[in-house]
């Protein structure tokens, strides 16, 4: 059975109206990463983070999926093979398109984590890091986050994909922030066929046996027509 893996990052959600990051406008050009996405800044200034995600949740619950995401959940509905979404983003719009089978490697903006005992919750629309913990009532409640410096979510489930995939698809991320950028070149190793779909190549164009340029919303769907035409 053909198993396809994709890799999406900012780029897929911009045209839904969400910023990416390293754009000319992105998210890093506004805010000190080292303020709002380190253990380090959200111990110095937790209501800075809370802020920055507030405002980041509030976008995401706003946005509503593009051509992209859709197309994306239509495969995965059609495809006669298995079809994972490995995202780096937090936003909600592949579920909300109809995807179902999706790895938050960054986690999500729609949980709350317990900086003090680990427990998970859906996050509130507003969070505050003096919300209590359900589990165990400390007031030390961040965003279930990936922040720079600590690890990604189900590495060992998307290593194992990686290395089962036929095809590796990276669409709309950069290949500037690793582990993910890394990825195109574990698939290769084992065999995959590579694909990159991106506004224009990213880091790593070489590793990318075919690299389709344009917006998501165009380039996504008539990729995946293309490929369910001859599936
Ligand atoms: N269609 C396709 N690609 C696009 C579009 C678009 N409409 N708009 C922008 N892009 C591309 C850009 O050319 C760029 O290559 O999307 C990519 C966005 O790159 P980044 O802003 O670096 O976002 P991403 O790669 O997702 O960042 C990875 O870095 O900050 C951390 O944890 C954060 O998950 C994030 C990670």
């Amino acid at each position: 059975m053909e198993r396809i893996v994709i890799l999406t990052g900012a780029g897929i959600s911009a045209e839904s109206g969400l910023g990416t990051f390293r754009d000319k406008d992105g998210l890093w050009t506004k805010y000190d990463l080292n303020e709002v996405a380190t253990p380090e800044g959200f111990a110095r200034n937790p209501d800075l983070v809370h802020t920055f995600y507030n405002a980041r949740r509030a976008n995401a619950a706003g946005a509503a999926p593009n051509a992209a995401h859709d197309a994306l959940a239509e495969l995965e509905a059609r495809f006669p093979g298995e079809v994972l979404i490995v995202t780096q983003n937090v936003d909600n719009l592949h579920e909300r398109a109809g995807s179902r089978n999706v790895i938050h490697m960054h986690g999500e903006l729609a949980g709350a984590l317990c900086a003090a005992c680990d427990h998970r919750w859906p996050a509130p629309a507003v969070m505050q890091s003096n919300d209590p913990c359900p589990a165990c009532t400390a007031a030390k409640t961040r965003p279930d986050i990936v922040w720079f410096g600590e690890m990604p979510y189900r590495m060992e489930e998307i290593a194992a994909s990686l290395w089962d995939a036929d095809l590796f698809v990276s669409i709309g991320t950069s290949g500037e922030v690793y582990p993910a950028a890394g990825f195109v070149d574990e698939a290769k190793s084992a065999g995959a066929v590579t694909l990159e779909i991106n506004l224009e190549p990213s880091r790593v164009p070489g590793l990318f046996d075919r690299v389709i340029s344009g917006p998501a919303s165009q380039a996504v769907p008539q990729w995946v027509a293309e490929l369910l035409a001859r599936s």
